[in-house]
């Protein structure tokens, strides 16, 4: 895993803040926010956008890597994900995020006590995934 500098992890803690209060959540009325950092130092932002039909909601952590690879981006270095509470990405957005990385801090966001982000990482969160390369 690379480094992340302390202004590159703050960054991203802060786009996953912001990128939280655009969260589409009528259904679950759960905002979660989160920001991808790619290795080139770009930051990008997603939100959870829900739907009447439940099943097509789409995490805030998948529509964050979505958008960055929509800008042309593959390779990342961090994530942070911020809910009221502090919840690691769900397994779907787990496997999502290792189609690109074996490897990614992930960065987890109380907003209740932002001051106090915890770090774990992709490999602990999803060991032995489906990979057939
Ligand atoms: N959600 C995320 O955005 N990310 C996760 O990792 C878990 C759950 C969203 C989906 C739904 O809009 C709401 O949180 C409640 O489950």
């Amino acid at each position: 895993m690379t480094h992340i500098t302390n202004e590159q992890r703050q960054r991203l803690i802060d786009a996953a803040l912001e990128a939280r209060q655009r969260a589409y959540a009528p259904y679950s009325n759960f905002p979660v926010g989160a920001a991808v950092l790619t290795e080139d130092g770009q930051v990008f932002g997603g939100c959870n956008v829900e739907n009447t039909s439940f099943g097509l909601t789409n995490c805030a952590e998948r529509t964050a890597i979505f958008t960055a690879v929509t800008a042309g981006h593959r390779q990342f270095a961090a994530l942070a994900v911020a809910t009221e509470g502090g919840f690691p990405p769900c397994g779907a957005c787990r496997q999502v995020l290792a189609e690109f990385s074996d490897d990614l801090p992930i960065l987890i966001v109380d907003t209740r006590s932002e001051g106090q982000v915890k770090e774990v990482s992709l490999a602990e969160l999803l060991p032995r995934r489906f990979h057939r390369e």
